[in-house]
């Protein structure tokens, strides 16, 4: 164990950091209320139920159960320890903080496999780009990237290299450096003969693009032929730490960039991506020559919602762009099109135009999704034909009838009758017909997207007996007093339920150890996650600022209650059990009990 962290650096640390800021990073929130709301990032969701009060200083999601303060959010986030949370938020608040993190203290203990493996894709990385930079082998290379445009700071920017044509370079390199080959090749770097059990390198006289993972480390390559070799992009294998299904490239650069402008720029190759950054747009990412999965959505509505598609401009883009645009608008994204003209790629058109139109006129004018529809019906059609204009037609209204907002059918509507030279009347009777049968398939939750509101989170019911026993913890966590009556009411009974009475019993703790009121402390203070949740979510309920001895009284009254129930349950059973025994004389005696409690009750 480390030594452990002093308390007031702790709270030092907690008082110059704002959570709605930290979590701001991973989240895109919005405030509503007193509250910031935004989409889980613990679990996969479409409408946010994930919340940060900037006066508690915590955070809860209705959804999950996640919840706790900035440290848990940080261990939680990254999956690192609590000492590295302190470490990454001390750094953060400018707080110098002496916090070493021995590995065994890690949540997640990292294997030394998989820490070769990072080690030896950086050292690579490193030295890839040194030879592309710096070396005469790298000349060749660096000609031909200078000569499509990349420019000296893309180069740096994106880490790109150079592996050298021999056939065991990289091999020897990993040897001397003491890494275990059977690792390396498990990594994907190397690959091993059947014949006599040597390794040779993957990657030989390639272009190397490292890919990075969501947190900037280098977990794959993907490496491009310099001439017309097959075949022209290579990439790692899938490994432990590459996932091609689920890996972004340029996430990590490009998160603060889409979190900025609430919208995440996603092309097809990694090549636009670079020449769209040089080009002034950074929120540019894209999916490593596989097609959009839920995971990639997933990540990317962990920051935004707003995705623009920018795909190659050819009838195969147009398709992919078609099929992505679907599965984006399909998990609540909001999807616009920017379409590249002549069947240029992004990179092509950059090159040809210049960074200024592609700002301006692709990206700055990306079309909304029904108009990107209307063009992808058109294709492969010839409109001058009656009946293929018909059909058409029939396309664009089923599309238009499935639009939420009545103002946007309208409008589509009367674009195609101006188009068309069509009457709107016809045309709106048709996608009436229409909208209606679609609504009759959705779900209704699913009909509209709207952020699920603090009154609607409430909605949970509970029995009696935990409403109360929630309500008091939550007055006891604004006051001291009141825990201190509670315990005196209580006298020596319990909560009934197990959670609540060791929360009760640890803020007793937290007061008596001459803590202020203060639930992202407390929450510090709690030796589970479970707890820290469980208290999360009690915080985030809305209870009255003051509460009087009465209310208290009534809760307390709730909690005995619920103990007779219980009891007259248990009665009950020994009745019947009697009853069946034929044991009348018992059984009038249960009942008698039973009745007399019952009475206690009211
Ligand atoms: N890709 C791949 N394997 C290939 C070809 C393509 O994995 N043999 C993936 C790469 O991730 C690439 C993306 O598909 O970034 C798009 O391919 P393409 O449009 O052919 O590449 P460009 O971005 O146009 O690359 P370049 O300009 O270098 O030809
Ligand atoms: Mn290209």
């Amino acid at each position: 164990m480390a030594g452990k962290i002093p308390e007031e650096t702790i709270q030092q640390i907690k008082q110059s950091l704002d959570i709605t800021e930290v979590i701001g990073d991973y989240v895109q929130l919005k405030k509503q209320g007193r509250n910031f709301f935004g989409l889980c990032p613990f679990h996969g969701e479409n409408s946010p139920s994930f919340s940060v009060s900037p006066d508690k200083q915590i955070y809860h999601c209705f959804g999950c159960g996640a919840g706790g303060n900035v440290f848990s959010f940080l261990t939680e986030i990254e999956n690192i320890s609590f000492q590295e949370a302190v470490g990454k938020l001390a750094e953060r608040a400018g707080i110098a903080a002496d916090v070493s993190i021995p590995a065994e203290s890690r949540s997640q203990p990292v294997s030394k496999e998989h820490d070769q493996m990072m080690k030896a894709h950086e050292l690579l990385a490193k030295f890839y780009h040194h030879l592309l930079l710096n070396t005469a082998e790298g000349q060749e290379a660096l000609d031909y990237l200078e000569k499509r445009g990349f420019s000296k700071n893309d180069l740096e920017t994106f880490q790109i290299g150079w592996s050298l044509p021999n056939w065991d370079f990289t091999a020897k390199f990993l040897q001397k450096r003491g890494f275990t080959l059977e690792w390396m090749e498990k990594a994907g770097l190397i690959i091993r003969k059947e014949e006599d059990g040597n390794y040779f390198d993957r990657f030989r006289g390639r272009i190397m693009f490292p890919l990075h993972d969501e947190k900037g480390k280098v977990v794959a390559f993907s490496g491009r032929a310099l001439h017309e070799e097959k075949p022209k992009y290579l990439n790692s294998p899938e490994t432990p730490v590459f996932n091609k299904s689920r890996l972004l490239y340029n996430f990590h650069r490009a998160r603060p960039a889409i979190r900025k402008q609430h919208g995440a720029v996603l092309f097809e190759g990694f090549a636009d991506v670079i020449a769209a950054a040089g080009a002034g747009v950074e929120a540019g990412i894209a999916t490593m020559g596989t097609s959009l999965t839920d995971a990639h959505i997933q990540q990317i509505k962990r920051t935004a919602d707003q995705v623009i598609i920018c795909y190659d401009g050819d009838s195969a883009g147009i398709q992919a762009a078609f099929r992505a645009s679907g599965l984006l608008e399909g998990s609540g994204c909001d999807v616009k099109v920017a379409l590249i003209p002549d069947k240029m790629d992004p990179d092509d058109y950059i090159k040809k135009h210049g960074a200024e139109k592609f700002r301006n006129n692709i990206i700055g004018t990306a079309m909304t999704l029904m108009a990107f529809k209307m063009e992808y019906y058109k294709q492969g059609k010839n409109l001058q034909d009656e009946a293929q204009k018909l059909h058409y037609i029939e396309e664009v209204v089923a599309e238009v009838a499935k639009l939420k907002k009545a103002v946007e059918r309208d409008y589509y509507l009367r674009q195609i009758a101006d188009q068309f030279s069509l009457s709107l009347d016809a045309l709106k009777q048709q996608e009436k017909q229409l909208f209606f049968k679609e609504r009759k398939k959705q779900p209704p939750n699913e009909r509209t997207f709207q952020p699920a509101s603090a009154p609607q989170m409430q909605k949970r019911l509970y029995p009696a007996f935990q409403t109360a026993e929630r309500r008091l913890i939550a007055h006891m966590l604004k006051d001291a007093d009141t825990a201190y009556k509670v315990k005196e009411l209580l006298s020596g009974e319990t909560f009934n339920l197990d959670e609540h009475q060791a929360i009760f019993t640890y803020l007793l703790g937290f007061y008596e150890g001459g803590n202020m009121p203060d639930s992202s402390a407390f929450i510090s203070f709690l030796p589970n996650a479970n707890l820290c949740r469980l208290v999360s979510d009690i915080e985030m309920m809305m209870v009255s600022e003051v509460v009087n001895d009465e209310e208290v009284h009534d809760y307390i009254k709730e909690i005995f209650k619920y103990r007779k129930i219980l009891e007259i349950k248990a009665k009950k059973q020994r009745q019947v059990t009697a009853e069946k025994a034929k044991d009348y004389q018992t059984a009038a005696q249960i009942a008698m009990e039973i009745v007399k409690l019952k009475k206690e009750l009211r």
